[in-house]
């Protein structure tokens, strides 16, 4: 093993890190936009984004730490153990055999989406992102409380958090692991499940064949691919990716004054409100005064999209665009489970090129976008949730 030591924007990088081989990665649709090939990385581009409410797999972003490991379904099983009165193993047929199969509609979103608008301001660490390491998925598969509930867990033990630890090794040196809070895992209403399956197909090598969790309104590195381990433990995941990644501090904390405070940093869970303009693109001509449809996401953590405002002048006035597609679970009966995106339009008769376009989103709770990037700048480049700015040239 090759260890990388080294400069990112010329901060050093105290984490170690292997080169690992990556010639068993599977081939990859060319329309994603490749931020990093090995481990690989790719988003997708903002146009498709907004074609589809439910993001084909293809297209759907890939965010990866390692190569793709390759797992033999009939001979996979994962473990589930820890602080369990039950500790036991389980293939992918005894999970499929073992409880009611669901079907959840729910967006993953990287923490690091939009972090290329953090990096303008001010070099952060981390792939960069423009705004589509988002994507909207029907997700198969078993609550994992049903999975859980097997394993006779002290639920009145507030303390205890399902880890997942995943089956490839990292750059970083270690096994993918991530953990959420025993609570959420548990919560009828959280939707948490283990999944098999993605819009209606076994989940392709990229998105975790043959086993991955999915977490409903928490950033996507909590939804951990490639099962290997559910590990019930006492307090969060000690893995670096929930102790030294994923964690938000203050604009003037730099890498020469972190860390004494990772262990004091709370690890990212749930997702901010979050909006972004997919069309048009940055720097797009658009000849003045033509009709023009301007086109976007947004989404929370599970809350209802109730608005997204567009200005066309910088943020000074502003309009309310159509949510053209969204969740349709309120008429069900339930709140807060929008663990889908909304999808918006905003029809625009004589379009003012030159101009810039800006959206920002409310969820039913009144949350919304802070204004500035600036505000909210972070060493590792995340949760960046500002304000969406598009300048569009005129012709
Ligand atoms: N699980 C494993 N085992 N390894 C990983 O690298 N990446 C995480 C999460 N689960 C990751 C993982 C991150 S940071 C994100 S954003 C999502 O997977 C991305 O899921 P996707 O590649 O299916 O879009």
């Amino acid at each position: 093993m090759d260890v990388l030591h080294g400069l990112v924007n010329g901060m050093k990088v105290s984490d170690e890190k292997v080169h690992c081989d990556y010639a068993g990665d599977p081939t990859r649709s060319s329309e994603l936009i490749i931020n990093s090939k090995k481990p690989f990385n790719a988003e997708t581009p903002g146009g498709i984004l907004v074609k589809h409410f439910v993001t084909p797999v293809d297209l759907f972003y890939v965010r990866n730490h390692g190569p793709v490991p390759e797992i033999d379904p009939k001979t996979y099983e994962f473990s589930v153990s820890g602080l369990v009165g039950q500790p036991f193993k389980m293939s992918l047929a005894e999970l499929q055999d073992s409880a009611n199969h669901v079907t959840i509609s729910a967006t993953l979103m990287c923490a690091g989406n939009r972090r290329n608008e953090l990096k303008d301001i001010k070099p952060v660490k981390g792939v960069g992102w423009e705004i589509g390491a988002i994507g909207n998925a029907e997700w198969t598969g078993v609550p994992l409380r049903d999975v859980l509930e097997k394993a006779k867990i002290d639920l009145n033990n507030p303390r205890l958090h399902v880890e997942f630890v995943g089956e490839e090794d990292c750059e970083e040196i270690t096994k993918y692991g991530s953990s959420i809070p025993l609570s959420k895992a548990m919560d009828p209403k959280g939707d948490v499940i283990l999944a098999w399956a993605m819009n209606g197909k076994p989940l392709s090598r990229d998105h975790g064949h043959p086993l991955r969790a999915v977490v409903p309104g928490f950033i996507g590195a909590r939804s951990v691919k490639w099962i290997k381990e559910i590990n019930i433990i006492d307090g969060e995941s000690q893995n670096r990716f929930q102790q030294k990644d994923y964690k938000l501090f203050l604009p003037s904390v730099d890498w020469d004054k972190v860390d004494e405070l990772w262990d004091k940093s709370v690890p990212i869970s749930w997702l901010a409100v979050q909006s972004a303009i997919c069309q048009p693109q940055n720097n797009e001509v658009i000849p003045k005064d033509q009709p023009y449809s301007i086109k976007g996401y947004a989404l929370s953590n599970g809350s209802r999209i109730v608005r997204v405002d567009v200005s066309l002048n910088s943020g000074k006035d502003w309009q309310v665009a159509d949510i053209v597609h969204q969740d349709k679970q309120e008429q069900k009966g339930w709140e807060n489970r929008y663990w889908s995106w909304s999808l918006w339009t905003l029809n625009v008769d004589k379009f003012p090129s030159p101009c810039t376009v800006v959206c920002r989103a409310w969820d039913i709770c009144s949350n919304t976008q802070p204004e500035n990037a600036a505000s909210i700048w972070n060493l590792r480049g995340v949760m960046n949730n500002a304000w969406h700015r598009v300048n569009v040239k005129g012709a």
